[in-house]
């Protein structure tokens, strides 16, 4: 019996993590995202995200523009939550973007997202 309870909840999990990713909607808090992309990101993307963070210049390739709207808003939701996620080599991009599911749970990675496309590019997905 408590077998199948775990099975079952398992499987509300998987589905509404299935359902959160599909689900194109912003579903992030950008105040909240702010606090995480200052304290983790802006080190190497820079406080505006140009890229030009602390740690950039011993980089190579250099952390992309998060400030450059016409780039950021051909990146979808799923995309981005991914490379946050699971890091560049998801995406067949560079390691030296690491992954951050370790360090930000996925509602801090959905506020960064949000944060990201508020005041960062000021932009939305635009589709490709
Ligand atoms: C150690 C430096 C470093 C840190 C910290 C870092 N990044 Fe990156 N990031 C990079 C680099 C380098 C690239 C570019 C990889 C490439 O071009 O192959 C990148 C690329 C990206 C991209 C572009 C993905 C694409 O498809 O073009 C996004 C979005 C991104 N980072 C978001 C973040 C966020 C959000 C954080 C904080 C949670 C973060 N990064 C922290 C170095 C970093």
């Amino acid at each position: 019996m408590k077998k199948l309870l775990s099975i079952a909840l398992l499987l509300i999990m998987t589905l509404s993590v299935a359902a959160t990713i599909s689900n194109a909607e912003e579903k992030g808090n950008a105040a909240e995202g702010k606090v995480q992309y200052d304290n983790i990101c802006a080190s190497c993307h820079g406080a505006t995200g140009k890229g030009d963070g602390v740690a950039s210049a011993a980089l190579d390739p250099k952390p992309r523009d998060l400030s450059d709207a016409a780039y950021v808003s051909t990146l979808s939701n799923e995309h981005l939550y991914k490379v946050i996620s699971e890091g560049g080599p998801a995406v067949g991009l560079s390691p030296m973007m690491a992954a951050w599911s370790g360090v930000l749970s996925e509602q801090q990675i959905w506020d960064v997202i949000a944060y990201i496309h508020k005041d960062i590019c000021k932009c939305e997905y635009k589709g490709n």
